[in-house]
């Protein structure tokens, strides 16, 4: 059973078809272990998984999860703690505030990240805040998974911080990519879903609807804040299947491989394998999408077959990211190959 598993990941995460393989292990095997999957393709795609932390952090939440935070005046992102002394030279309490957090195996440094946030202050006059929870996220998949409810608590304490400065709930907006969507779903939801916007990238689909639905209360959903946007770029492998937000955009279906990510890949493509490669992409259109010059622009229809066929029994579109007019539903859109992907 082990190798087979190893067997066949080795073989579909080297090929075009990486979903392909998992969708089979997802869907055929009844004694398979998601967490498992998850390790095991980190095991073949970085061949060693000795960096992961054992056993479970004991530090304070304070040092394992840290706000890293600026805006236009003050663009070099620094700490920012509850009670700052400082708060006023990191954050401006008249604007409003974006967090943007990280999945798994990941931190608050990486160029994704910090280019997400710089573009954010270029284009919206707002503060931006990274959540680096790289110290809760370096462990095998499941417990990683599971320290999401913990981050998303103490997030949402920070924000209730944020909240007593000045900053209104309404004036908050969550984005997260993989377990960082579901550690923004934690936080709007702890914070009774008041808080104005959730932009869920690619969110993780094993152990939160893979194998089975844990259920919303335990997930990112539309009750976790006034509007909640999905992207969905690795459907059915290591995003969701189907998207729970108010807007779902599924760009080229929302499968593996996302154009960039086709084999041969070229330098546009984020990671050396299509599966990953895919599942990061859904940051990059995002980003892209800041720009209000690139408009990606996702058609209503009823599932992305319809769509191919222009069979779409709605005549509505609306723009993939922030600038969304809102309509409501599920929407598809085909994306370039190239930067910007429109
Ligand atoms: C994995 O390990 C083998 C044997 O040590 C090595 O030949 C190979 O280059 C490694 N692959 C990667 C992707 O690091
Ligand atoms: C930001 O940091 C860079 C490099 O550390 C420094 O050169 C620059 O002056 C800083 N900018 C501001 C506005 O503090
Ligand atoms: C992110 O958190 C880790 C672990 O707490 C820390 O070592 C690292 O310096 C932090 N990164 C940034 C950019 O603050
Ligand atoms: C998951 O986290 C919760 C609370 O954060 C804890 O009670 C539970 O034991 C954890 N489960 C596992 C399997 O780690
Ligand atoms: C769809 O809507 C556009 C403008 O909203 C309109 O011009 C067009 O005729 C509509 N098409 C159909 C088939 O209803």
């Amino acid at each position: 059973m082990f190798h087979n598993i190893l067997t066949i990941l080795v073989i579909t995460s080297c090929g075009g078809r990486a979903f392909a393989g998992l969708l089979d292990l997802f869907n055929v095997n009844t004694d398979y272990n998601a967490a498992f999957v998850m390790d095991s393709i980190f095991d073949v795609m970085s061949n060693d998984t000795k960096y992961l932390l054992s056993g479970d952090s004991t530090n304070p939440i304070e040092t394992d999860v840290t706000f890293l935070c600026g805006n236009r005046n003050a663009p070099n992102l620094t700490q920012t703690v509850i009670n700052d002394a400082g708060l006023s030279s990191k954050l401006v309490t008249s604007k409003p505030i974006v967090f943007i957090t990280h999945g798994w195996l990941d931190n608050g440094n990486k160029i994704w990240i910090r280019s997400m946030a710089a573009d954010y202050l270029k284009f919206v006059d707002t503060n931006v805040c990274i959540v680096n929870w790289s110290n809760l996220c370096l462990y095998g998949y499941a417990l990683a998974a599971n320290h999401t409810f913990r981050v998303g608590a103490y997030l949402s304490s920070f924000i209730t911080y944020l909240n007593r400065q000045g900053i209104p709930l309404n004036k908050v907006t969550l984005v997260g990519h993989s377990l960082g969507a579901h550690i923004s779903g934690h936080a709007g939801r702890y914070l009774g879903g008041k808080i104005a916007a959730i932009y869920g990238l690619d969110p993780a689909g094993p152990l939160f609807t893979l194998p089975f639905d844990v259920g919303p209360a335990k997930r990112l959903d539309s009750s976790d804040a006034q509007y909640v946007q999905m992207i969905i770029t690795s459907r059915c492998t290591t995003g969701v299947c189907v998207g729970d937000g108010h807007e779902n955009f599924y760009p080229t279906g929302g499968f593996v491989p996302q154009p960039n990510c086709v084999l041969p890949l070229f330098g546009n493509s984020e990671t050396f394998e299509p599966l990953t490669c895919s599942h990061a992409h859904a940051c990059t259109l995002f980003r892209m999408a800041l720009n209000p010059q690139n408009v990606f622009s996702g058609k209503k229809c009823s599932s992305y077959s319809l769509y191919l066929l222009e069979l779409c029994l709605f005549n509505k579109s609306t723009k993939m990211g922030i600038y969304t007019s809102r309509v409501g539903g599920d929407f598809y859109l085909i994306t370039s190959m190239f930067e910007p992907y429109t």
